[in-house]
């Protein structure tokens, strides 16, 4: 059909476009946002940036027009533009180019941006929408997107399938007193503390599954470790005992977070952690049994009695000199949850391991063998004041071609904010949700 003929776009380029070694000259075209602005006379700077990296733009009003370059100076920091120039080398630009502009459209100006250095942490927790886009939340975001890709890969390598299991349940599983409830059309519903209930049911006949889903935690606990909403990665496979379920966690850490290193490296020097630090982390990593965790406790000047559970101060004492995470087994049963199975070498414990980060960042991974006895399972549900009615389609599965089998739950925010040496877990998940807060 004959029509007006249109002007082909020009294809859009990226700051790193800019910055490869052929780029001398050459014309550009780039699309992103204002960094930093200074302005004097004829003469516009503009550190822009997309995503791939930041570059000085130099814009002139000779250059523009006046109309033009009127308009460019009205951009505010974090505007947005569309512009078409040519990359010269610079030695006073930040990596020595700059791309003298030749046209420039502005997107959107762009309102005074309110984010500044030293605003209390409310305002910041308030605006952290834009508070968002800085390098180092830019930077940890990647970081945990590639921890999430790594995962998967090793997943998939291992022949672990994904699942998509629910998060609105009918029943807490991990006990009701720390899970959400919500009206469900008239029936108490609850959001999922943990998938692997669901996951023990996917196991027929799959034998290894896996889930990546977000966990909500009712826990009015206000400490540097704790999300009300989190990540939660959970592994189930079929014929596995405690040793071998080590073993695939280990492993899975080591090879993932190695992986993340080679490929994040950029990232992890700009938030200050060495990747060869982390590319050092190998399997296998120690195990010690929560009694001679009370023992070496002990030597620490910490008493506590048979059935304490391991609190921060004792879990950084632990692991405080470790270069690796460590793995803590075979806890008291009353401390553990209903569904882990007794110890048949020690019946007062559970076949569990508790994976503790290195320096004392705390538990990273929960794990356990599965109890397969219909009667304990009763017992414990009674035991922890659940009705074991609600759980009878959990208890099916016990009953219809059940086999050994153990899994384990990781915490995603909690790797990361190990692998970050961050102070706060909430600085590794955009929009945290903790007791105080659940907005924006
Ligand atoms: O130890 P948890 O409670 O174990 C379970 O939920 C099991 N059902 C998992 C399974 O076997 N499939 O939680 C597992 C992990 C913890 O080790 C921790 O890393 C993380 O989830 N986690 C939290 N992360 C952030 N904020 C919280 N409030 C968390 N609670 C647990
Ligand atoms: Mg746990």
């Amino acid at each position: 059909m004959a029509g007006v003929p249109v002007a082909a776009p020009t294809p859009v380029d990226t700051v790193a476009t800019v910055f490869a070694p052929t780029a001398d000259g050459r014309k550009v075209r780039l699309r992103g946002w204002v960094e930093k602005t200074r302005h004097s006379g004829g003469l516009l700077f503009l550190l822009i940036r997309d995503r791939t990296g930041s570059v000085q733009v130099a814009a002139k009003r000779d250059a523009l027009g006046p109309e033009s370059f009127e308009r460019a100076t009205t951009l505010q920091v974090e505007g947005a533009l569309d512009l078409e120039g040519t990359v010269h080398a610079d030695p006073r630009a930040p990596g020595g180019r700059e791309v003298r502009a030749t046209s420039l459209r502005v997107v959107d100006a762009g309102q005074p941006f309110p984010i500044f250095r030293d605003q209390t942490e409310e305002f910041r927790l308030d605006k952290r929408h834009l508070v968002i886009r800085s390098h180092e939340h830019v930077a940890t975001f990647r970081v945990k997107a590639e921890l999430l890709a790594a995962f998967r890969r090793f997943l998939e390598a291992e022949e672990v399938l994904e699942m998509t299991p629910p998060v609105l349940t009918g029943n807490p599983a991990e006990g009701g007193a720390e899970a959400f409830q919500f009206d469900y059309f008239g029936r108490t519903g609850y959001l999922s503390q943990s998938v692997q209930l669901y996951l023990e049911a996917l196991l027929v006949p799959n034998e290894r599954v896996y889930a990546l889903t977000p966990s909500f935690r009712a826990e009015k606990s206000r400490t540097p470790r704790h999300l009300t909403e989190y990540l939660h990665l959970e592994v189930e496979l079929a014929w596995c005992d405690l040793g071998q379920l080590e073993e695939f966690i280990e492993r899975m850490i080591a090879t993932s977070v190695a992986d993340v290193a080679g490929r994040r490296a950029k990232e992890l020097k700009e938030l200050g952690r060495a990747p060869e630090e982390l590319a050092k982390i190998r399997a296998p990593f120690p195990r010690i049994t929560y009694a001679e965790a009370l023992e070496r406790l002990r030597t620490k000047g910490f008493d506590l009695a048979w059935g304490a559970d391991l609190r921060t101060a004792e879990e950084a004492a632990l692991t405080m000199e470790e270069p690796t995470p460590i793995f803590v087994t075979h806890f008291p049963r009353e401390l553990k949850a209903f569904y882990m199975l007794q110890s048949p070498a020690d019946p007062k414990t559970v076949e569990a391991a508790d994976l503790l980060a290195p320096e004392g960042y705390g538990e990273i991974v929960g794990a356990s063998c599965r109890e397969t006895s219909v009667e304990k399972l009763v017992e414990r549900l009674k035991a922890a004041g659940a009705d074991p009615a609600e759980y009878d389609w959990y208890l099916d599965l016990r009953r219809h071609g059940s086999v050994p089998h153990a899994g384990f739950g990781l915490g995603v925010e909690r790797v990361l904010r190990w692998m970050l040496r961050r102070e706060h877990i909430r600085e590794t998940t955009p929009f945290p949700r903790t007791p105080s807060r659940h907005t924006p």
